[in-house]
């Protein structure tokens, strides 16, 4: 259970910013410290922690699942590197064992395999997707947020449909963030808790996956995790994280993994990638784009 830890603060990636939850600082700190691993330990939602990958060659834009080998979690290991606000260029483990071919570009907005982080803007900043559609799914929202692109609307009303069979509710909670919603969104967290904090849960815009379309976050229907650390408990999220890969999707900043995104664990923002990626991640136990590119880390802004 995840309920007590800062880790994954509350309301992370939320449209709306607030909370008076522990800090993540307060939570890099405890890391610093060295003091943490019984914590993480019992924090960790499946039992199962994460070791970040920490050196390899620079990378190559080839998938590489075999990359997994030399970053796969590290159950008694728990040994973050890194503040995800610290600025690193480590490179992620890559390997020249491809998977896949390259099929997508890694750089183009409409790609499926765009990789956006802190060191990766949106080229333009202002990108809009062409092909906005509201998914027939559950929605805990409207407007804008209840957008993704045509694509990943097709494989969100898939992955919706068979949760529902599976008796799990779920619901989208906030898709398509225009440049200028981003823009208020992380604003809304620079005022309540400061840049560097913000910068922990909140892309600045330009910066996020929700400008893209290919990005959502899901909730339950109304429980009270929504956004919090506790939703990695929860059936949603459980259901995501097992399933999401079957409908071409992965859980884009994982647990223990922000000294390579940059982002504490979302257990509810789902990426898009395409089906045979997302499978042959899970099949590689690759856990993040950049791994799985050969790109480098990227805990923080240039
Ligand atoms: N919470 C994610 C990183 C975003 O703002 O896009
Ligand atoms: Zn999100």
């Amino acid at each position: 259970m995840c309920h007590e830890c800062s880790e994954g603060h509350p309301a992370s990636d939320s449209p709306v910013a607030g909370g008076a939850a522990p800090s993540r600082r307060t939570f890099a700190r405890f890391l610093a410290a060295g003091a943490g691993l019984t914590v993480l330990a019992a924090c960790t939602p499946d039992g199962a922690t994460q070791l970040p990958p920490s050196s390899s060659p620079a990378g190559t834009a080839t998938p590489s699942a075999a990359a997994a080998a030399a970053s796969s979690p590290t159950p008694d290991s728990p040994t973050p590197q890194a503040s995800p606000t610290e600025t690193s260029s480590a490179p992620v483990p890559s390997s020249s064992a491809a998977a896949l071919p390259q099929q997508h570009s890694l750089t183009d907005p409409a790609s499926p395999w765009l990789v956006v982080n802190k060191h990766r803007p949106l080229v333009p900043a202002d990108y809009v997707p062409a092909d906005l559609v509201q998914p027939n799914v559950r929605l805990a929202v409207s407007g804008e947020a209840a957008l993704l692109n045509s694509t990943t609307a097709a494989a969100a009303e898939q992955l919706f449909a068979s949760a529902a069979g599976d008796g799990v509710t779920m619901t989208l909670a906030s898709g398509y963030r225009s440049y200028g919603t981003q823009m208020a969104t992380y604003n809304g967290y620079v005022s309540t808790r400061g840049q560097p904090e913000a910068d922990t849960a909140s892309a600045r815009p330009g910066h996020s996956e929700h400008q893209t379309g290919w990005a959502f976050d899901i909730g339950d229907g109304g429980g009270a995790c929504g956004f919090q650390p506790c939703f990695a408990d929860q059936p949603a999220a459980a259901w995501a994280k097992a399933n999401a890969y079957r409908f071409g999707f992965v859980v884009r900043y994982p647990w223990m993994f922000h000294p390579v995104t940059g982002y504490y664990y979302e257990s509810w923002h789902l990426r898009y990638v395409g089906v045979e990626a997302a499978k042959d991640m899970r099949k590689g136990g690759v856990n993040t784009l950049e791994e799985y590119f050969g790109l480098e880390a990227a805990p923080g802004y240039l």
